[in-house]
């Protein structure tokens, strides 16, 4: 009898999977090993939630995720064209890996300890990697990316702060990545930002070859909601068509659960969510010493906080 498996494409029957952290069914269980914020997101994500629920569950959502991205760019000083929302960072980081990292006989450039996602990409999409190691104490060095002028380089991906290791680079480091590779993308994951780097989101008007990805999972508690979005120049030639915002150079997504509320409840998702950037990952952040948060413990490498609302 044929195995259902003989199906597979090799690409497909040869890929190693990634095994996401466990999510037991046990109530009242402070999760580490995912990431997810112990705490429930602002009562007012909430009351936006439920009302686009509300509204319109039984209509597709807007496929332009325009709301959103007029307020992620609004507060970014970016242009709603140079926004790109996805179903979580994952299907973003893919949709990124797709379209700028498949250079024929180009590695893409990665730290040695990095997000597990990363590697499973490049195996989905057969991508060469050029492993970089760490420094002492597990740090990022950026000039370890240097290479020949002539050297192949699809682009560089980098956590910052980086998982799992929550050892952040400076703004000034993200730039001499952006300028050791000024030809190539240099994708900088920022989906801990919030916990202990300086977003590189100020940069984007400034370098072409930059995209930050970041995601409303973590500091702002809505893991179950699936929203992740990148922000890069927008080409030229695509950013004033109207009725066509979305930054081109990645496909939209498919459809997915809870895609209509975090399209469509930008305001509160975004700008309602516990500021706890601080630069020492692994030391109570800053959000601890704001009115209203209590506390801060440590989970993991990034420290947390109780907001108000928990
Ligand atoms: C570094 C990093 N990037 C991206 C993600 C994906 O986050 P999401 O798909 O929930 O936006 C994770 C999740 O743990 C992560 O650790």
């Amino acid at each position: 009898m044929t195995s259902p498996t003989s199906f597979c494409s090799p690409v497909v029957a040869g890929l190693v999977p990634y095994v996401p952290g466990e999510q037991p069914a046990i109530a009242n269980l402070i999760k580490l090993n995912t990431n997810e914020n112990p705490y429930p997101p602002s009562p007012k994500a909430l009351a936006a939630i439920r009302s686009a629920a509300e509204q319109g569950l039984q209509l597709y959502p807007d496929p332009e995720s325009s709301a959103l991205r007029r307020s992620m760019a609004g507060r970014h000083g970016l242009e709603p064209a140079q926004v790109f929302v996805g179903n979580g960072s994952d299907e973003v980081l893919a949709h990124a890996f797709f379209a700028f990292f498949q250079q024929p006989g180009c590695p893409l450039m990665l730290p040695d300890i990095s997000y597990s996602f990363y590697e499973v990409y490049c195996g989905l999409y057969g991508i060469p990697m050029d492993i970089v190691p760490l420094a002492d104490g597990l740090a990022l060095d950026v000039y370890a990316f240097a290479r020949d002028a002539s050297a192949p380089v699809a682009g560089v991906v980098v956590a910052n702060p980086n998982a799992p290791t929550g050892r952040a680079i400076s703004l000034a480091e993200v730039e001499v990545l952006l300028r050791l590779h000024p030809q190539r993308v240099v994708l900088v994951d920022e989906a801990y930002v919030d916990f202990g780097a300086e977003s590189a989101l100020a940069l984007v008007p400034r370098y072409p070859n930059l995209l930050v990805v970041q995601t409303l999972s973590k500091s702002r508690s809505l893991a179950g909601l699936r929203v992740g979005f990148a922000c890069g120049q927008a080409p030229p030639d695509r950013r004033a068509e109207p009725g066509e915002e979305q930054l081109q150079l990645l496909p939209a997504g498919p459809p997915g659960p809870g895609r209509g509320p975090g399209r469509t409840g930008g305001r509160s998702l975004f700008r309602d969510h516990p500021p706890s950037r601080h630069p020492h990952p692994g030391r109570p952040g800053a959000a601890a010493g704001r009115p209203g948060f209590r506390g801060a413990a440590l989970a993991d490498q990034f420290p947390v906080c109780a907001p108000p609302w928990a």
